[in-house]
């Protein structure tokens, strides 16, 4: 018997990488979608702002994992194309990602393309991570490593941060299940901290003082669009930082543990890994 092909959207990304590691050491075939050109047959290209190759990268595949880039805030207009696509090819599963909390508002992009999968018929796991701390290491690690400061307007409220290899493991486990089918899962980490918490931890795995600063919106505004994001993702940020400030991502959750029977990975095993980043 052939082994299932699985298209992983984002393949070279922060969970997708982590994802297909575990995709394949699970002996699954996997398809990694790239929006550059291909190096290796086990790539195909498209693009998922104008659409180009969608099509033609679900040729063959059995399950799909999908998300939506970063910088695009109508994630709806990203993703609905993919799932009228894997219905169209009567796909075994899909496992989309948004993003914790997107299930508030029944308007939200993200929650429209939720629901578009949950009417499409098909196998389906929804995964709504909360922030990660990969984002310490790769958006934010600029001012960590220049400044010895993480400057965000983050307040001073607690985080249930997760770790994206965690996210990638529950991915890996539904796509090659089918135990929990059709259901969403909010996935948060091991702990609960605030951003000073973060940076302390950050602090003892590189031997110098990094501290967190809070920062006004608009200061993150600018810098953002100064490296370019469009204004429309910036103002998404904004809102979705908001939303942080109020306390709604401090929440921990035991469905990782669920899915993979063992907890996340906390704050200090993340710092512990990434140290080499700071
Ligand atoms: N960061 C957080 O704290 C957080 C929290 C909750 C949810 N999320 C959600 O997680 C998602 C991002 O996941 P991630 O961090 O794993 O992704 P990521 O690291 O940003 O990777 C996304 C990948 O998508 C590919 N890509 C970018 N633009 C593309 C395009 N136009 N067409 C095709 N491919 C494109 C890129 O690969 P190539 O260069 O190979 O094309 C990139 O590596 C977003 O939907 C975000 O809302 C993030």
């Amino acid at each position: 018997m052939s082994k299932e092909k699985v298209l992983v959207i984002g393949a070279s990304g922060t969970v997708g990488s982590s994802l297909v590691q575990e995709l394949q050491n699970k002996d699954v075939e996997v398809v990694q979608a790239t929006s550059r050109k291909p190096t290796s047959s086990h790539q195909v290209q498209l693009n998922l702002v104008t659409g180009e190759g969608v099509k033609q990268a679900f040729e063959g595949i059995d399950k799909a994992y999908l998300l939506s880039p970063p910088g695009v805030a109508d994630q709806y207009s990203v993703l609905s194309p993919l799932i009228q696509e894997a219905k169209r090819r009567g796909l075994k599963k899909v496992v989309l990602m948004t993003a914790m909390g997107a299930d508030a508002d029944p308007e939200s992009p993200f929650r429209r393309a939720e629901v578009e999968l949950e009417q499409s018929g098909l196998t389906y796991n929804i995964i709504r991570p909360n922030w990660f701390y990969q984002n310490f290491n790769t958006f934010w690690v600029q001012g960590i490593v220049e400044q010895n400061k993480i400057l965000l307007p983050a307040g001073n409220v607690k985080v249930s941060f997760i770790d994206a290899r965690d996210i990638a493991a529950v991915a890996a486990t539904l796509l090659t299940t089918d135990e929990f089918d059709n259901q969403a899962f909010n996935l948060s980490g091991l702990d609960a901290v605030d951003h000073s918490e973060v940076a302390q931890a950050i602090s003892n795995v590189v031997s110098r003082e990094v501290t967190y600063e809070e920062i006004e919106p608009e200061v993150l505004k600018a810098g953002l669009l100064g490296a370019g994001l469009p204004e429309d993702y910036v103002d998404f940020m904004l809102l979705i930082f908001g939303f942080l400030r109020e306390g709604y991502n401090a929440g921990l959750t035991d469905e990782v543990e669920k899915i993979l029977g063992r907890k996340p990975r906390g704050l200090n095993q993340y710092t512990e890994d990434f140290k080499k980043a700071w």
